[in-house]
């Protein structure tokens, strides 16, 4: 930029914009993840035709980046001078952290390293207008306002994973998922390349892994629990050439993005096995996968599987420069291990206990071998069974047990409890949504993860690095659908593993993601767009009860109807919660001035005899299922036929659960309802019976509950009695039989709203 023009444009920008850029009320650019601080300076720096870029080598990455973003986002190639410049400054403490300051003659870019620097660009990428993405930005000119970002992560892994073993996607796509990493600050992809249902990645030392282990015959159609099973009869699979997965990483590089190959052993290897069937512990001749779920065939302990193993991860070592390798670890059922000839003569001359010893014996060898050369292994939390192997970082997936555990252990840990980092669940109880695996996580609960489970002290959280959103792709057949589940949902996540606590808040949060979702419309990034939903919760207060409206964000309003009409801009606006005297059809819906911007939200209470009155439960609800609490289930209102993941199921995991209605004053009563999921494929039974009784007598009845494959059992207790309380008894149904998911484990029981009449 010449001297002159920078003198008339500083001019005429501030005239345009003095008596705006010092007022208290100027919005400050929103950034996701938040930045660490972000102070407007005043004034603007003009991007134009007159501007120069200047980075040395030490800046490659994030300068070229820069430079081509400004080609692509507005087709101006920027000159060789120092307006924008790189500066290497070793006094920032954190390796990814950096300086960014936008001046009105120069924007200067501060950091330690390539990786901080090229987090600026992407902060310095967010300032810029959306259509930058899509090269569709047609001025010639785009002011940004002066200010200074002073940034750093909070965890040092921050992560995306995703599985290619039940569906995979184009090379270009993986490419298009890495950009959206590093567009969000996040620094590793964790590709799960082998399964049961596919092999994924080309070994040229085993071509039946690329002939036959890529390959299924066909696929299941539709949600696991439906019975029977159907399948589609269509062939499918696939692998990444070894010169794909060379361009995929290169790629990541160019993006500082680290990928961390998984190759799951000694469970989730159905489709090696079924290539190279003597791996297993039978040797017979088995099919790749065509259904989801754990397998009992998995690799034998013997000699030859680890020349296998070895022989295999040789070529992994040499495609993927990341320090750590993956080595799965999890579901791995010791059914043929326990009468496997080879692996109880190994449980003997290796002096091991037991087969839970035994996977600890796989672990630490594959462990031996890869430190050997040079890598680390990471593993899902199953590795902390029959002992950790010495050196293994620990993925924390079933809850936080085992995070805590190897953390109080000094082993390094990765967050990714199913909680709150599985983006294969559902993210709204709307019932349009996709057919996914199940669970519930909606975008606030992401957000509100944190990290560091609260059991560990401060030493101890320090072996946490950080955490990961998963995609697991039983239900994922398309790259639309993938980009569905996944966006906003890595937003949020990015911003838990980046930003400091004291910069989050989910409203603010949610406006970020509201003007954020242009960004992704210019990517051509399908996301769900859930900000415009509402959620409602029936309260009861001095014998009243009343409905609540809530939305996230606070400058839109609430439009509602009480005769089951669609609302429409003419319908009543929400204020304060609505009272309801009687069973109630409830539609709302969020609008802006002029039109209704989302889903209809639509309740119907059922005023029952309960609603209102008072309850109580033995057992606490499973924290991952505990819906609206004990209250939940005389709300008036039901759960979702699917969901059992909603806020009106409650989820108890193998407890015998006792509970008790005060009606608060002798009533008439003529049934009770109620109903339990019975998804056996997501561990999920009706109990056998429920025992009951009222006030005077304590529990004196039962009925029994016919054992069905149906999903939901509705249940009708005949009463006819005038009680003041009502007790119900609901034994668990104990553990799961052999032959079916989750055999040996205790079942849980759910069970949505007792409508008492
Ligand atoms: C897992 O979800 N099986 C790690
Ligand atoms: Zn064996």
């Amino acid at each position: 930029m010449s001297f002159k023009t920078i003198v008339v444009t500083c001019v005429f920008i501030s005239f345009l914009f003095s008596c705006q850029s010092e007022s208290p009320s100027v919005k400050i650019p929103q950034i996701i993840p938040v930045p660490y601080n972000q102070t407007l300076t005043g004034g603007f720096f003009l991007l134009d035709s007159d501007v120069g870029l200047s980075y040395d080598d030490t800046f490659k990455v994030s300068g070229d980046f820069l430079q081509n973003y400004i080609l692509n986002g507005m087709d101006m190639l920027l000159r060789d001078t120092n307006d924008i410049q790189f500066i290497l400054d070793d006094s920032i403490e954190n390796a990814e952290g950096y300086i960014l300051d936008i001046q009105p003659y120069n924007i200067i870019i501060k950091a330690k390293t390539d990786q901080g620097a090229f987090y600026a660009v992407q902060t310095l990428r967010q300032l810029l207008p959306p259509e930058f993405e899509s090269g569709s930005f047609s001025d010639e000119t785009v002011s940004l306002r002066c200010m200074t970002i002073t940034d750093a992560p909070q965890f040092s892994y921050r992560g995306m994973h995703l599985d290619v073993g039940r569906h995979m996607f184009s090379v270009d796509f993986i490419k298009k998922y890495i950009d959206a990493l590093a567009m969000l600050k996040m620094n590793t992809f964790h590709w799960h390349l082998t399964e049961d249902q596919g092999w994924r990645i080309e070994i040229k030392q085993y071509p039946k892994l690329q002939d036959i282990a890529a390959f299924r015959t066909e696929t299941l159609i539709g949600h696991y629990s439906d019975q029977p099973h159907q399948f589609d009869g269509k062939p499918y699979g696939g692998f990444y050439t070894q010169d794909e997965i060379k361009s995929i990483v290169a790629y990541a590089e160019s993006r500082h993005v680290t990928i961390i190959p998984e190759i799951e052993l000694p469970g989730h290897a159905q489709a090696a096995i079924a290539a190279y069937p003597h791996l297993g512990c039978t040797g017979e001749q088995i099919n790749v996968a065509t259904k989801w779920g754990v397998f009992e065939h998995i690799y034998c302990s013997k000699e030859e599987t680890f020349e296998f193993l070895e022989h295999v991860l040789d070529e992994v070592i040499a495609l993927f420069p990341s320090k750590y390798i993956h080595i799965g670890g999890d579901e791995a059922p010791k059914t043929q291990w326990k009468v496997c000839v080879q692996c109880q003569e190994r449980i003997k001359t290796e002096g091991l206990k037991d087969e839970h010893e035994l996977q600890n014996y796989f672990i630490t060898r594959i462990e031996q071998y890869l430190n050997s050369k040079g890598k680390q292994i990471i593993g899902w939390d199953e590795i902390l069974e029959g002992g950790l192997a010495p050196n293994a970082t620990v993925m924390s997936w079933r809850g936080t047990k085992g995070a805590i555990e190897a953390a109080k252990q000094q082993h390094k840990v990765i967050m990714t409890p199913t909680s709150h980092c599985y983006f294969d669940y559902y993210q709204s109880t709307n019932p349009d949504e996709p057919t996914a695996i199940g669970g519930f996580l909606p975008l606030e609960k992401v957000y509100g993860f944190n990290p560091i489970p609260s059991e560990l002290n401060t030493d101890e959280a320090t072996y946490i690095l950080g955490a990961q959103g998963n995609i697991w792709t039983e239900y994922i057949t398309n790259e639309d659908h993938l980009e569905y589940m996944a966006f906003p949902r890595m937003l949020a996540m990015s911003e838990v593993v980046w930003s400091q606590n004291q910069n989050k808040s989910y409203n603010g949060f949610a406006k970020r993601v509201e003007q954020f979702n242009k960004r992704l419309d210019e990517l051509d990034i399908n996301y769900a767009n859930h900000l415009y939903e509402i959620s409602g919760e029936l309260l009861s207060e001095n014998k009243s009860t009343s409905y609540q409206l809530l939305t996230i964000l606070d400058d839109k309003t609430i439009r509602y109807t009480l005769n089951g009409s669609d609302p429409n801009t003419s319908s009543a606006i929400y204020t304060n919660p609505i009272p309801i005297n009687s069973t109630t059809k409830l539609k709302a819906a969020v609008f802006d001035d002029e039109q209704r911007l989302g889903r209809i939200f639509s309740e119907d209470i059922t005023f029952h005899k309960a609603v209102g009155k008072s309850i109580t439960i033995n057992k606490t609800p499973h924290p991952s299922y505990s819906g609206s609490g004990a209250n939940g289930l005389i709300n008036g209102i039901s759960g979702s036929e699917t969901r059992y993941g909603d806020k009106e199921w409650l989820g108890f995991w193998g407890d015998d659960i006792e509970i008790t209605i005060d009606l608060g004053e002798d009533t008439e009563i003529n049934t009770i309802k109620t109903r339990f999921h019975n998804g056996n494929g997501q561990w999920i039974y009706a109990p056998n019976k429920i025992e009951f009784g009222f006030s005077s007598h304590g529990i004196d009845s039962s009925i029994t509950i016919p054992r069905t494959e149906k999903q939901i059992m509705d249940i009708i207790i005949e009463a006819n009695v005038n009680t003041r309380k009502i007790y119900l008894r609901i034994p668990n149904y104990g553990t799961i039989p052999d032959g079916k998911q989750g055999a040996g484990n205790k079942a849980w029981t759910f069970i949505d709203e007792i409508i008492v009449n």
